[in-house]
């Protein structure tokens, strides 16, 4: 089988350098068309930026970068410097890019990439805030159909949020994104904090990175050991969970997840839950379903995987 074409929609945030690194180490599974940046964890000048700097650790930078939106569709950006420090990439640092971002905008490389490939080719894994994606969904409302699927971190049901009560992250974000994007009749598989909150970066696990012997292992040691702090002090857990990797995982090995087609809404009005991903786990609504929502994750696959998969960089 030829790999398969994805463009990531990211915000990077060490987790998603770290899916950033798995899909570039496993070129005979996925050809990464292009990267396109959005404001999430980190404002787009840092997002856009952190994007060259993976790309030249892995030792590809010719893969495309493009910078995208810079703000939400309705709202005003908020950001997690908290969780990802200053630059979105603390933990370790690393050289500035030599590589220059395309000229295009990421909204019309993602418009144009869909109307130009055959119909079913093109698989979106979005791992931040929905922006990007549902301008693209707006302005050209032709390459819904074109899409093969999309496969998002975002979003969760049994463990509800993590920057409200209600609401995870990325969907917190841009709700009204996140809202054209579940209603857009494309094929949707959510990676939830479900399954991240059960991804966690043990002692263990980051000591792993670190034998793996080359410098990418080092540097993702640093992140996951940066970040483990915030999330460690938060939940009491065993570490830090590791989100974005799991939609790359899921693109490898779909085997290490299970899940539930169901209906999911998103929350756009209550101030209270804005930006909550209302999920018919039990199928007690009636609503179509638009999505499957992944619940259980195989760990120890997944950062087996992983970690062998890192070693190739
Ligand atoms: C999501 O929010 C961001 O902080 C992470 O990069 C991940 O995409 C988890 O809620
Ligand atoms: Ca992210």
């Amino acid at each position: 089988m030829p790999p398969r074409n994805i463009i990531i929609d990211t915000d990077p945030g060490q987790d998603d350098a770290v899916a950033i690194l798995l899909a570039l180490a496993s070129p005979d599974d996925l050809n990464v068309l292009g990267i396109t940046a959005v404001a999430g964890n980190v404002p787009l000048h840092f997002t856009s930026k952190n994007a060259r700097v993976i790309c030249e650790l892995s030792g590809k930078p010719d893969v495309p970068v493009f910078a995208g939106c810079d703000a939400p569709l309705q709202r005003k950006l908020v950001t997690a410097e908290h969780v990802h420090g200053k630059t979105g990439l603390d933990g370790v640092a690393l050289p500035d890019p030599q590589m220059q971002l395309q000229d295009a905008h990421g909204v019309d490389f993602i418009i144009e990439a869909l109307r130009h490939a055959p119909v079913g080719t093109i698989t979106l894994c979005p791992l931040g805030p929905l922006t990007n994606i549902a301008t693209a969904f707006q302005r050209a409302p032709d390459i819904i159909e074109r899409v093969q699927e999309i496969v998002l971190m975002g979003g969760a049901y049994f463990e509800v949020g993590n920057i409200t009560p209600a609401a995870e992250f990325n969907i917190y974000v841009d709700p009204e994104a996140a809202d054209i994007v579940f209603n857009s009749g494309v094929e949707i598989t959510v990676l939830s904090l479900d399954v991240t909150h059960k991804a966690l970066v043990t002692h263990a696990r980051v000591d792993a990175f670190g034998a793996i012997g080359n410098r990418v292992g080092e540097v993702v040691a640093s992140w996951t050991h940066f970040f483990e702090r915030f999330d460690i002090a938060k939940y009491g857990s065993a570490g830090a969970p590791l989100h974005d990797p799991t939609v790359i995982a899921y693109l490898l090995q779909p085997d290490l997840f299970t899940g539930r087609h169901i209906n999911v809404e998103i929350e756009t009005q209550s101030e209270l839950t804005l930006g909550m991903t209302v999920a018919d786990w039990w199928g007690v609504s009636g609503r179509q379903p638009n999505a499957q929502f992944i619940g259980t994750i195989n760990d120890d696959g997944f950062f087996d995987l992983l970690t062998r998969r890192l070693a190739l960089l």
